[in-house]
């Protein structure tokens, strides 16, 4: 809920958090995190901040890899275009009709195609970094963040993956 309310509250990131997006990115990687609408960009520098407290103090810390990773985990979102309302229902659409018929919507138009392409925002999001250059780890974690059965398998560090799963979770 408190991811909820706090995506219905755009309130631009500050200009601290927008510089520190600046230094950790690369610049393909900057010009795709400029484009998500402000609640996502909110959101993903929660992710971040999160992530970089939960590594602090690890082996892991201060690698700006695992900060990429949660700057732009969500960035497929922007193919579908939804706001937040079209998300619910995009979300309640794929737990009663499964996931796999996201394929097969996001081929429709219209509405169906906008849920589909939604529900297919880990793939999309990480052809979008690769397009843009960006860190193939960060592309990795985009791929696979929301399904965790592919956690274990996706090469990237366990500690890191239990920190940017927890991060994205509340
Ligand atoms: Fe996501
Ligand atoms: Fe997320």
């Amino acid at each position: 809920m408190r991811r909820f309310f706090g995506t219905l509250s755009p309130v631009a990131p500050s200009a601290d958090d927008v510089a520190w997006v600046a230094e950790v990115c690369t610049d393909g990687e900057l010009a795709l995190w400029r484009r998500l609408p402000r609640y996502d960009r909110r959101h993903s520098l929660q992710v971040a901040r999160d992530v970089e407290a939960l590594l602090a103090g690890t082996e892991y810390a201060g690698d700006p890899r695992w900060i990429e990773a949660a700057l732009l985990h969500d960035v497929g979102k922007l193919d579908a275009g939804l706001g937040v309302l079209g998300r619910v229902g995009a979300t309640l659409a794929g737990a009663a009709a499964g996931h796999d018929m996201a394929d097969a919507w996001s081929g429709k138009r219209g509405v169906s195609r906008k849920v589909g392409l939604y529900l297919r925002h880990p793939e999309l999001g990480a052809d979008r970094i690769r397009m843009a250059g960006g860190s193939p780890e960060a592309a990795t974690w985009a791929d696979c963040h929301q399904d965790p059965q592919r956690y274990a398998t996706c090469g990237l560090p366990p500690v890191v993956v239990e920190a940017l799963a927890a991060a994205d979770d509340d």
